[in-house]
């Protein structure tokens, strides 16, 4: 992986300049060059080798995969009032709220500019797939915050949900390296639901790490929490706690400060309260461990699409030890 994400990089400092106005140009250049792990752009480089065509033509591609997942994550931030992301300031805390909105906004239309490169016929197949992703996008996030306010969340909600705000970007970065391969259309749909299985699994370990991650995950620990988001580990709880723990973990979750558009930050004590409070219903029912083999489960599921591939043992044990890898990641 170090390989397409070295590559990905270099391409990047490539293309990084300083532009007029600053204002709007400085916090794109600040998220792209944030770091941040570029599994997006190397699944696109990585499939498209995979299919036998150089990564290097899947580059600008990889470019709009990754300048399109760092707009939703200026705008997420903004949504999810978070003030640290990649463990430095979310660049709506670092400008402001109207700084974010409309450098999210430039970076959204630079990602589509680095697809004009390709020729007539790919360029229309990629952007096809492209808008599709971008769409439920935009559909899975309107639904994570409808869920903010809502305590009935069902588990089938949460899993579509959580597919279209960030498992189907990463069936559309593999998916886009096969097309750039001109790979068959049946493996671009393994491919494709080969990352929309490992992305269910990312988003659920992502979910996991909110509560549980260590000082490295770079966001807030307890983030979630704090934003009534339903997670996994929410809904499983809530499904197997007694009236009383019910009861306190609804308490918390409803707290009205919490829930009021631009309410204020809550205190800091209170707000630790909460976050272990929660996290220790959490564990006592055992929502985290079910948390750990929903994902293996979604790992196992997305190496059952692997199968499907007309690829060599080699790229597919390949595959396989990427997915495994990746269930394994603290960051
Ligand atoms: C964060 O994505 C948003 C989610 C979909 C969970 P990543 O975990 O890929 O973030 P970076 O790009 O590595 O910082
Ligand atoms: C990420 O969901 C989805 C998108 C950014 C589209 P989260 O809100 O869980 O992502 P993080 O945890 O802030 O990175
Ligand atoms: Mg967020
Ligand atoms: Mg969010
Ligand atoms: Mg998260």
């Amino acid at each position: 992986m170090e390989f397409y994400t070295d590559l990905f990089k270099t391409h990047l400092q490539d293309i990084i300049e300083s532009k007029e106005p600053a204002n709007l140009y400085d916090p794109v250049n600040y998220i792209m060059t944030l770091g941040g792990k570029r599994i997006r752009p190397a699944l696109a480089l990585m499939s498209c080798h995979l299919f036998g065509v150089e990564p290097s033509k899947a580059l600008d591609a990889a470019m709009a995969i990754e300048m399109f997942h760092n707009f939703t994550l200026i705008h997420d931030d903004i949504m999810d009032r978070a003030d640290i992301r990649r463990g430095k300031m979310t660049v709506h805390k670092k400008w402001d709220l109207n700084t974010g909105i409309l450098s999210g906004d430039v970076l959204l239309i630079l990602s589509y500019e680095q697809l004009e490169s390709y020729e007539a016929g790919l360029y229309k197949e990629l952007m096809q797939l492209f808008n599709k992703t971008a769409v439920e996008v935009c559909e899975g996030q309107q639904m994570d915050m409808d869920f903010e306010l809502r305590v009935d969340v069902e588990s089938h909600e949460y899993f579509k949900m959580i597919r279209f705000k960030t498992a189907v970007l990463l069936g559309c970065a593999l998916q886009m390296g096969a097309k750039i391969a001109e790979a068959s259309s049946t493996d671009q749909r393994a491919i494709y639901d080969f990352g929309v299985n490992l992305g269910t699994a990312f988003q659920l370990q992502d979910d996991y790490l909110d509560s549980f991650g260590g000082d490295d995950f770079g966001k807030r620990i307890g983030g979630d929490i704090l934003e009534a988001k339903k997670t996994f580990l929410y809904l499983k709880t809530l499904e197997r706690a007694d009236a009383e723990d019910r009861e306190a973990i609804l308490e918390i979750y409803t707290a009205p400060l919490q829930l009021a558009n631009n309410a204020p930050t809550v205190d800091e004590e209170v707000a630790s309260q909460r976050i272990e409070k929660v996290k220790a219903l959490y564990k006592k029912y055992g929502a985290d461990k079910l948390l750990l083999e929903e994902i293996q489960d979604y790992t196992h599921k997305a190496l059952e699409s692997v199968e499907g591939l007309s690829l060599d043992q080699q790229g597919k044990a390949f595959l396989r030890e990427f997915s495994n890898v990746l269930m394994k990641r603290k960051v």
